[in-house]
């Protein structure tokens, strides 16, 4: 949601703008512009539509300035128009700003700096920021050393909401001013030049050497130093983290999309994201620890994300309950962080975030916090925001997730729950030794297994070829096949556009089967050997009445009662969601590219959900 990339160095900057904004295309955007200092100021660049269409607006390749500052912006306040994109001026033109988030008292700022005799061009929240930015830096600052940075301090002072935010000043053209709350920003460190992006990969071919700001920390930049003050504008020292993925990572590699690459990197992603963890002995974090004393205390756990990440947790709520003894809530962070939740100091929440930026997710951590809960954050993206809020953070090493629809994190994200549940009941000792083993050993077996679930493309893509007109279709599983239906379901939604539906087997007769009618797709998960009959039971209805039906299971199913049986490797039944899942995805893969749709960037979503 929103892109924000900037650039401070040698080079000509606009190139390297575009390119990393082209970078960011996939968090969802509806226009785009830029902002670079010139040598009769500042000129920006802007229109409605794709980061591609700056390429042709007129004057772009006479842009010599190597300081800018770009933007992608997702509509907020105001309609996708040239006047609303970013980046936005003061009424002067000697600040222009671009601005990820939302400003709440905007009507506010407005007025009064309409009192003030400033005058708006736009509909958007963020034009308040230039012109606020430029009411102090006129007024009062006058004794200040540094009276950019004083006066963008004092705008956001004032500024209520979520903001990351960088600003061009034509009187300083050799700094720019970046700050963030509650909004991602990172800061790339290079050899006499300085990158800044919204997200690490958009600047990873220039750097691996990353500066994380946390809320409402101020960096003054020019191209050889980068200075870092807190919100009381002293001087702070933070240190740089180096980051492992690699620029190829980030790339497509030879697919046709990065969605079908990161269905492809899942036994890469399991892999890496097992890491060392998992041997003979007991569990170890390398980086993470809790004490069996404090473990006992515990009461219930909480698992809270959003969207796919929930259904992490959804799919992996069985593993703890049954290893460890400890009952387990799985919640919608949207929902939790305004329910007044029933947490205390007895009360585990994890939190499960891909880009560990998701909003509704932090604002639930904040608040299980604020009750007394320990907090542990499961992130795939090293420094974010969450991981940064949390007591304990472990990280996925599903590398960058690019594609909007998650795949590789998704199964990274159950890997990785289904360890921490292993080793919280070596801690409690409330599981049997063997079936730790036993599950240890088939958690090392899953690559190999998510390989060869990967290998049987042709029968998913004729069932796909059948059904890609339709314009409804339901998912049904039993337990745990219940949770890969949800996340099915969800996948198929975002990059197909078909309504669909995921039900317990069980719930059909409770009101689902009367939308079932003749030619109807119904897709069936079975791994459960124990509820495979009931499960075939309740298909065995859909059939009667004209259903279509495709099955993904690991029993020997043979029955040419169904239109298209998918199998995939036995596993644990706690495991199976990571296999099952798989042919799942490239179902709807398949039907999205059968519709000739943009599999990667799907209409109204956005990578990271950065606002509520
Ligand atoms: C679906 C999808 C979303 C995200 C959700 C949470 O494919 O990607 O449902 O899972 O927006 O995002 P993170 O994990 O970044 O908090």
């Amino acid at each position: 949601m929103c892109g924000i990339v900037g650039y401070i160095g040698k080079q000509k900057a606009s190139p390297i703008l575009i390119n990393g904004l082209l970078r960011l295309e996939y968090r969802g955007y509806d226009s785009a512009g830029i902002a670079t200092i010139e040598q009769n100021g500042i000129t920006i660049m802007k229109d409605k539509g794709r980061v591609a269409n700056l390429y042709e607006l007129d004057g772009i390749n006479n842009l010599t300035g190597t300081v800018g500052i770009a933007h992608t912006r997702w509509a907020t306040h105001g309609k996708p128009s040239k006047e609303n994109s970013h980046p936005h001026m003061d009424n002067s033109n000697s600040f222009a700003v671009v601005h990820n988030g939302i400003i709440e008292n905007y009507h506010e700022l407005r007025s009064f700096l309409e009192s003030k005799g400033y005058s708006f061009y736009s509909d958007t929240d963020t034009e308040t920021i230039p012109n606020l930015i430029h009411y102090y830096y006129e007024k009062d600052l006058e004794a200040s050393d540094n009276k950019f940075l004083a006066a963008v301090k004092k705008a956001c002072d004032d500024l209520k909401g979520s903001f990351a935010i960088e600003v061009l000043c034509k009187d300083d053209p050799e700094h720019m001013v970046v700050v963030r709350q509650d909004s991602p920003l990172v800061i790339g460190k290079g050899m006499g030049e300085n990158y800044i992006s919204s997200d690490i990969p958009a600047i990873l071919s220039f750097t691996k050497d990353f500066y994380l700001l946390n809320d409402r920390e101020f960096a003054y930049l020019s191209k050889d130093k980068i200075q870092f003050y807190n919100n009381d504008l002293k001087l702070i020292v933070k240190e740089v983290k180096s980051i492992e993925w690699n620029a190829a990572s980030a790339e497509k590699d030879g697919y046709d999309d990065f969605m079908l690459k990161e269905i492809y990197e899942q036994p890469v992603a399991i892999r890496e994201t097992i890491g060392a963890k998992l041997n003979e002995k007991k569990i170890v974090f390398d980086d993470f620890s809790l004490s069996k004393e404090y473990l006992k205390t515990i009461q219930k756990i909480y698992i809270i994300a959003c969207g796919t990440a929930m259904h992490a947790g959804l799919g992996t709520r069985n593993t703890f309950e049954q290893l460890c003894n400890i009952p387990v809530e799985v919640e919608v962070a949207s929902e939790f962080r305004y329910k007044n939740p029933l947490v205390s100091e007895k009360t585990l929440c994890i939190f499960i975030s891909q880009s560990g930026e998701t909003a509704d997710t932090i604002a639930a951590l904040k608040l299980a916090k604020s009750k007394g809960a320990r907090t542990i954050a499961i992130s795939n993206v090293i420094g974010s925001s969450i991981t940064r809020e949390a007591d304990y953070c472990i990280y996925t090493h599903a590398g960058p997730e690019i594609a909007v629809a998650s795949t590789k994190a998704y199964t990274s994200q159950l890997t990785l729950l289904n360890i921490l549940a292993i080793y919280f009941a070596e801690l409690l000792e409330t599981s049997e030794e063997n079936i730790l083993t036993e599950l240890k050993q088939e958690l090392l077996n899953l690559p190999k297994k998510v390989e060869l679930a990967l290998k049987d493309v042709a029968s998913i893509k004729s069932f796909a070829d059948m059904v890609y007109k339709e314009s409804d279709m339901f998912f049904l599983g039993r337990g745990i096949d219940y949770a890969v239906a949800l996340e099915a379901s969800l996948k198929l939604k975002e990059i197909s556009y078909i309504h669909s539906d995921a039900y317990a087997a069980g719930e059909l007769k409770h009101g689902p089967i009367a939308l079932i009618e003749n030619g109807v797709t119904v897709i069936s998960i079975m791994t459960n050997p124990d509820l495979v009959e009931k499960t075939i039971s309740n298909v065995q209805e859909v059939i009667t009445r004209g259903a279509k039906t495709l099955i993904v299971t690991n029993q020997p199913i043979e029955d040419k009662r169904f239109d298209q049986v998918i199998h995939i490797p036995e596993t644990s039944t706690l495991l199976s969601p990571i296999l099952s899942i798989i042919p799942l995805q490239l179902f709807s893969y398949y039907i999205s590219k059968e519709k000739g749709l943009d599999v990667d960037k799907p209409r109204n979503l956005a990578k990271s959900v950065t606002v509520e």
